[in-house]
């Protein structure tokens, strides 16, 4: 398991740019190395910044988008084209302005679907899918993923995982169908955390003051079933990726001397 690295921009608008440089910069190596690349997108207003700031970007022309294979970490259970899906929040920012191969976007099933109502059949169909697309030769249940993108909620949940929730706890699992969530709506579908964890680079993305205590208890060492977010971590790689009010409250990341700077926790 990798440890992990800090990186403090500061501001949020910052922090979306910054991060939307570096994904793009990502596909392109893996598209180099492997012909294609593999990411796993988030809600909230960080991840769905990030793609806003993807499309935004000149650069995004570098990556071929035929070539990405797109699926998703979370997703409220929802009709389909409904405003609060992650997905239908990720096609506006981002996926319906570049030349994505439909046959490579692989969204969680709406609630309207063919498994109609039944959240854990959904979920059990995602698991199937990732499952289709392991790679050959791999002992792990889902496909190389090379980025895998996170939010964090002000009590730390990540992905639909949230804080002493039987879902948090599932090693059984590469996704599972949650129900009474927390935060609305109450059902929803979400990687477990040791599907996120055969990713190579999960990225935590967070930004504002709500986020400081929970992003210091993460980074603190918390355990995952009461800081989610502290259990999602990368093959090669876990990259907090922070504006300055959300790592305030983080003993290891003193007060940048520059606008952005990158620490790596002992
Ligand atoms: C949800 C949200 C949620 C969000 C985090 C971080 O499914 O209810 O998407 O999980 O990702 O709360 O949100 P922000 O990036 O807006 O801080």
């Amino acid at each position: 398991m990798s440890n992990d690295e800090v990186m403090v921009h500061s501001d949020a608008d910052v922090l979306t740019a910054a991060a939307a440089a570096r994904l793009i910069t990502r596909i392109v190596d893996a598209q180099r190395a492997r012909g294609v690349a593999s990411i796993v997108l988030t809600g909230g207003g960080t991840g769905i910044g990030v793609l806003r700031k993807v499309r935004e970007s000149p650069a995004n022309a570098a990556v071929d988008w035929s070539a990405v294979n797109v699926f998703w970490g979370d997703e409220r259970f929802l009709p389909e084209g409904d405003g609060e899906r992650n997905e239908t929040q990720a096609r506006e920012a981002l996926l319906d302005h570049v030349p994505v191969d439909p046959r490579r976007v692989h969204p969680m099933a709406p609630s309207d679907g063919r498994f109609g109502s039944d959240v854990d059949a959904a979920a059990e169909h995602y698991a199937e899918v990732l499952g289709a697309l392991a790679e050959a030769g791999s002992d792990r249940p889902v496909p190389r993923f090379d980025v895998l993108m996170l939010g964090v909620g002000e009590e730390g949940h990540t992905a639909s995982l949230f804080p002493a929730t039987p879902y948090v706890r599932d090693t059984e699992h590469v996704v599972v169908g949650v129900h009474d969530c927390p935060k609305p709506p109450a059902e929803r579908i979400s990687l477990t955390l040791p599907a996120i964890g055969s990713a190579a680079e999960v990225w935590l993305m967070t930004g504002g003051a709500g986020k400081a205590e929970a992003v210091s208890r993460a980074l603190g060492g918390a355990h995952a079933v009461d800081i989610p977010a502290a259990g999602a971590r990368g093959r090669e790689r876990t990259l907090w990726l922070l504006d300055r009010q959300a790592a305030a409250d983080s003993a290891a990341v003193t007060a940048p001397a520059t606008p952005e700077q990158g620490i790596t926790p002992p």
